[in-house]
This record gives C-alpha cells, sequence and structure tokens, in this order.
C-alpha cells in the first residue's frame, strides 16, 4: 500500500487513507472510552488469601527467564491499591475499564475447589468501579494459567476447555449481575507463540508440534467458555486477538508468499475458526507434519457465535520471505523512515484502521471493540510535584484514535476504545524496563503520577472525541 512495491493483505488500498478523510462524523454518545491491564502484570500480592501460583509466577521466579530477574510479586500492588487506582480512574473520567481475572486465585489448583477468599476481590473491584459510573469489562483468561494445570500438560491437555469452562461459569456466577461486557481469551496467539513455539513466555516451551495443539485447545476452551455463558450469563462476550496487518516488503512472489503466511499463522489462525469454522490452508504449509488434523466436532464447539471481537493493535510489520525464520520462513523487515516504540514496534495508525476494516470485510458486522492500544516510550524521572510529559505517547494516542474516527466514518460497528495501559507495569519477559501506563507508576514508593498522556485522554473521554481535532 504505501511502502514501494508493498502489497497489503489487508488490501486497505480500497479504503482512502486516514490522512485524507475529513471526519464527519463523532463519536457515538454511549462511546466506551477504556483502559486495560492484566492481573499479573499489576496486581502483585500473587499468593494472598489462599491463591496458588499461576505459570506467570513460575517462570518469573526461574533464573534468566525474565529481564532483570525482576516479577510479579508487587508489581503495581494493585491487589492492595486497587480502590485508589479505581478513585484515579475515576478522576481521569473513565467510561470503561477493561481488567482480567487471576484463574489461580478463584480455583488455586485450577480445577475443583473455588477460593471465595480470591474471588471476593474481584467482587470488590466490580463495585469498586460502578460506584464511579465505570463499565467493567473482564477478560477471564490473559496468560496466568493456574500452575498446578501447567503441572497436568496445561494448554496441550485437551481437559483444559472443561477446566476453563468451569472456571469460567464460577466467574460468570459470581458476576454476571453486574458486568456485562466479557472476554474469554486474551490474545491466543501470544500464548501459543511465546509460550509453546518460541519459548519466551509463560511456560517456555520451544516445541514445534505443541504449538498447533496449544492454540486448538485454547479455541475449544474458548468455544466451551461461551457455551458456558449462554447457560449462566445473560450480557455479552467475546474474544480477544491481536491483529497486525501485514505487509509485502516487495512483489516478489516469494515475498507475497511469505506474508500471506505471516497473516495467516499471526491474525487469521484464531479469527477463521472461531467465525468461519475453519483453519487457514497455509498453516499446513508453516506447520507440516506438525499440523494434526482436528475432528470436524471441534469446529461446531470453537465456532459460537460471538456478541463481539475485541481488537488488540499496536502495530505492522513489513515481511520479506526468509528461509532461516523458523517456522513460518518470513521475517520482518526494519523501515528505514518510521518511528519506532521502545519494544521495536513501528509506529503506524492508519493499521488500525485497515485492520478494523479489514475484520469487517472479511468477518461481516460484528460489533468490536479496540481492547488494546498503547506504546512503550522512555519517560523522563520525575520529581514529586512535577509534570510528566510524553509528548511522544500522546502522539501515539491522538494518531490512533483519529485512526478509529476514520474506521467508524467507514461504518465499522466500533463500540469503544481502551489504552493499554492504565498503569506502568509488568511487561512479561522484559519485566519493569518497559512503560506502556498512561498514569507514570514509581515501583520503590507505588507513587502514581498522571502523564500529559493521561490528561490528553481525560480531554478526549471529557469532549467525547472533539479534543482530536479535525
Ligand atoms: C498484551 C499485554 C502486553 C502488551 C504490550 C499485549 O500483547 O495483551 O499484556 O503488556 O501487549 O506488550
Amino acid at each position: 500500500m504505501h511502502t514501494e512495491g508493498s502489497e497489503n493483505v489487508f488490501a486497505a488500498s480500497r479504503y482512502c487513507p486516514i490522512t485524507t478523510t475529513r471526519c464527519a462524523i463523532t463519536f457515538p454518545a454511549n462511546f466506551l472510552w477504556g483502559c486495560s491491564t492484566s492481573a499479573y502484570q499489576i496486581e502483585g500480592s500473587p499468593l494472598a488469601d489462599g491463591a496458588a501460583p499461576s505459570i506467570w509466577q513460575r517462570f518469573a521466579h526461574t533464573p534468566g527467564r525474565v529481564r532483570d530477574g525482576d516479577t510479579g510479586d508487587v508489581a503495581c500492588d494493585h491487589y492492595r491499591r486497587y480502590a485508589e487506582d479505581v478513585a484515579l480512574m475515576g478522576r481521569l473520567g473513565l467510561k470503561a475499564y477493561r481488567f482480567s481475572i487471576s484463574w489461580s486465585r478463584v480455583i488455586p489448583q485450577g480445577a475443583g475447589a473455588v477460593n471465595p477468599a480470591g474471588l471476593a476481590f474481584y467482587d470488590r473491584l466490580t463495585d469498586a468501579l460502578l460506584s464511579q459510573g465505570i463499565t467493567p469489562m473482564v477478560t477471564l483468561y490473559h496468560w496466568d494459567l493456574p500452575a498446578a494445570l501447567d503441572d497436568r500438560g496445561g494448554w496441550l491437555n485437551p481437559d483444559a476447555a472443561r477446566w476453563f469452562a468451569e472456571y469460567a461459569a464460577v466467574v460468570f456466577r459470581k458476576l454476571d449481575d453486574r458486568v456485562k461486557l466479557w472476554a474469554t481469551l486474551n490474545e491466543p496467539w501470544v500464548v501459543t507463540d511465546g509460550g509453546y513455539l518460541h519459548g519466551a513466555l509463560a511456560p517456555g516451551h520451544r516445541n514445534l508440534f505443541e504449538a498447533p495443539i496449544a492454540s486448538h485447545q485454547l479455541l475449544r476452551a474458548h468455544g466451551a467458555a461461551i457455551e458456558a455463558y449462554r447457560a449462566e450469563g445473560r450480557h455479552q462476550i467475546g474474544l480477544v486477538v491481536n491483529l497486525e496487518p501485514k505487509h509485502a516488503a516487495s512483489s516478489l512472489p516469494e515475498d507475497a508468499a511469505a506474508t500471506q503466511r505471516a497473516d495467516a499463522y499471526m491474525n487469521r489462525q484464531y479469527l477463521d475458526p472461531v467465525l468461519l469454522g475453519s483453519y487457514p490452508p497455509e498453516l499446513e504449509e508453516v506447520f507440516g507434519s506438525a499440523w494434526p488434523q482436528w475432528p470436524q466436532a471441534d469446529f461446531a464447539l470453537i465456532r459460537q457465535p460471538l456478541d463481539f471481537l475485541g481488537v488488540n493493535y499496536y502495530t505492522r510489520s513489513v515481511i520479506r520471505c526468509d528461509a532461516g525464520s523458523w517456522p513460518v520462513r518470513a521475517a520482518p523487515v526494519r523501515q528505514r523512515r518510521a518511528l519506532y516504540t521502545e519494544t521495536e514496534w513501528e509506529v503506524y495508525p492508519r493499521g488500525l484502521t485497515d485492520t478494523l476494516l479489514w475484520v469487517k470485510e472479511r468477518y461481516g458486522d460484528l460489533p468490536v471493540y479496540v481492547t488494546e492500544n498503547g506504546a512503550a516510550f522512555f519517560d523522563p524521572p520525575t520529581v514529586e510535584g512535577d509534570q510528566l510529559e510524553d509528548p511522544l505517547r500522546v502522539a501515539y494516542l491522538r494518531e490512533h484514535l483519529r485512526a478509529i474516527r476514520a474506521a467508524l466514518e467507514q461504518g465499522v460497528d466500533l463500540r469503544g476504545y481502551f489504552v493499554w495501559s492504565l498503569l506502568d507495569n509488568f511487561e512479561w519477559a522484559l519485566g519493569y524496563s518497559k512503560r506502556f501506563g498512561i498514569v507514570h507508576v514509581d515501583f520503590e514508593t507505588q507513587r502514581r503520577t498522571p502523564k500529559a498522556s493521561a490528561r490528553f485522554y481525560s480531554s478526549v473521554i471529557a469532549s467525547n472525541g472533539a479534543a482530536l481535532g479535525p
């Protein structure tokens, strides 16, 4: 599309570029402006009140796995400071807050006995949010599998779907009277790619044969949780995936084919089975003899009607064929004239418009939330009382918010947008070295300082988008 000789597999060239779009529309009156977090990244106190370890607790305590030996033992201490954090969300004017539930607080062994004291934390959190008029969106699984279930094979075990649905039903029974938006899994691609294929994330396996099995069991678990919700719940439930446009680096046929493989592997591997009932054909090419044939009945379980789709968007990638890049044989090409974030992701706002339009075109008119979007940039140290300026993050948010406005204008049924993240937090294998928050956290004192990006986002919310300008 923009890159010379590149071809966008999201076929964005058919849509008007956001830079030339005159936005006549405003955001819908009930648009949900929110922030996202996840349990292990902010809560701390991982073993409090009867909780048992998750795979992330175990992984972070394994030497060499997380940068600087960081762990989530304290993180943002949100488990103990949630009331203060919710009050801060109220002051920022958030309309919604997306958080995840730690399975091993609720059912410490993953299956079997429920721990009421663990569940009670989420009960208190939900009430605190509602008392501020903030709509909760609850994610059931944001990567922290109970360690006891990993000992039983984790996501490789076909029983995982049943374990997950039973856990989900416990949470639904407790919170569905007040929680109206639910997500089953956060980013199954990252769970598999990081946890079972490349091993950079918990549980740290590196196994070509395990990866498609883990993905499939995650999708069965998603389907089983939706079934449980239809029996227990009265509101809305969906799935959260991370999507990333893949653009070919050149017009060479091998680059085009590599781009298709990369797109199938990251974007269509999860959405096709959930929304269309089958895997993309390129996956057999990617996994070769490790690609299993699954019983047709599994797809009936996986393909449950969704109430909405959650899209996490951070960047795009430009792809060239690379035989040495295992196993997709596709490598990203760094762009010379582009801005990159601290996690080495290209800032590419129009990819968000294109992604939302691609979802609409390929999968139909599903209600959509942008459930994560944000950036890690270096933030200067602060002295108490100082304003914290983060101009790159402000610009990132402004441009991506304009990008969702362009998608709305082009007919996407977009219901809300959540910044990743409310707070600087534990950035998985990168520990505390990368800051995504619009609120700065001093990890020595736990002092929270809203950054310029928080003030900017507040003004966007207060004006329902008018502060974005034309
Ligand atoms: C995840 C978050 C993570 C963020 C930034 C997303 O993939 O859902 O947990 O912190 O990206 O890496």
